[in-house]
């Protein structure tokens, strides 16, 4: 009986620590109003339509793109302006909140294959300015569709143990590096995401940073040990798709290419010089 009550007693403590360790605490920001010309920029470089697009528009975010995973499969929802059935009457900081720290309006966690982990490194004003851009974007009544997620996965609550461990700020190439590269670092480890798809994950499904850009798989090592290229060539390759043996991009990485062929010039060759950095 005491065996019991001691039994019962631990599996309460244990749940209360479970549960004050996964609430979901949405931070406040100080935002100024949202200018939608640099929204523009954030959103390509941010490469959001590569998900979120509809196949015959870019910019009608209506979703329904499937992620496979190992723990499920998942369906990237409507982020158009509808009210109904996208997030329309979004309030800047909740937006924020969701893209940054991965936490819903109503306070749920949301799963990493939305790759708030990392955009939690961007500038929270970038972010204030693509919701101003995204909020002149064409509406979209089509229904967001449920992911397809098993137990123990299909628990949100249980995502707050992961964001602990996974979710974490700060820049992953560390050093001296030059203005240029600097800045080739935000668009890469932040808004771009290159190290989403290019770093090899490990069991839980987080990225591996101490193999940062090292590719696996299908998905080839851009480090600059490994990726020959010449900065010029991989500045080349992010505008025209084009390899220095005049291969084109394929797969996701046409998508990628889609939306960051949109920026200014300097900022593919501050990509470029980055990635030469990369050990
Ligand atoms: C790699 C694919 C991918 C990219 C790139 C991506 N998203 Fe998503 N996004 C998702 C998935 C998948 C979800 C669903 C997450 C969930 O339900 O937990 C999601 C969810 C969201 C949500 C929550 C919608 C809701 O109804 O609660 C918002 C807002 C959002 N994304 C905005 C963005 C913005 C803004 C960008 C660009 C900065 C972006 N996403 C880039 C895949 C992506
Ligand atoms: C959604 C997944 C994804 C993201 C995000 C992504 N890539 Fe890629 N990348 C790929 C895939 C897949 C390939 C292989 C393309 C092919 O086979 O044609 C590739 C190929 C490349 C190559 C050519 C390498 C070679 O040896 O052929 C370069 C360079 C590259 N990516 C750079 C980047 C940079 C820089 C970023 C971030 C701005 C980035 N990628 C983001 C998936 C991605």
């Amino acid at each position: 009986m005491r065996f019991l009550a001691a039994f019962l007693g631990l599996g309460a403590i244990g749940f209360a620590g479970f549960w004050m360790l996964t609430t979901a605490r949405p931070a406040s920001y100080a935002l100024l109003s949202g200018d939608p010309e640099r929204g523009e920029q954030v959103f390509d470089a941010a490469g959001c339509a590569s998900c979120h697009g509809s196949e015959d528009d870019r910019l009608v975010l209506s979703g329904g793109m499937e992620f496979k995973t190992d723990f499920g499969t998942f369906v990237a929802p409507n982020i158009s302006p509808d009210p109904e059935h996208g997030i329309g009457g979004w309030t800047p900081e909740q937006f924020v909140n969701a893209v940054q720290r991965g936490i819903s309006p109503e306070g749920r966690h949301y799963y990493p294959a939305f790759p708030y982990t990392s955009y939690s490194r961007a500038e929270p004003q970038d972010i204030a300015d693509l919701k101003a851009y995204m909020d002149m974007l064409p509406p979209s009544a089509v229904p967001s569709r449920p992911h397809r997620v098993g137990f123990p996965f299909n628990i949100r609550r249980g995502l707050g143990l992961w964001k602990l461990v996974y979710l974490r700020d700060g820049w992953v190439i560390e050093g001296d590096l030059t203005l240029e590269e600097q800045r080739g670092r935000y668009l890469a480890e932040a808004l771009g995401h290159c190290g989403e798809c290019h770093t090899p994950r490990g069991i839980a499904g987080g990225l591996d940073t101490a193999r940062w850009l090292q590719g696996e798989g299908r998905i080839p090592a851009i480090n600059a040990s490994e990726l020959d290229w010449s900065a010029d060539e991989i500045a080349e390759y992010l505008t025209s798709g084009f390899t220095p043996d005049y291969d084109s991009a394929g797969g996701h990485m046409a998508l990628v290419i889609e939306n960051i062929s949109r920026l200014p010039a300097q900022e593919r060759a501050a990509i470029a010089a980055y990635v030469k950095r990369v050990p």
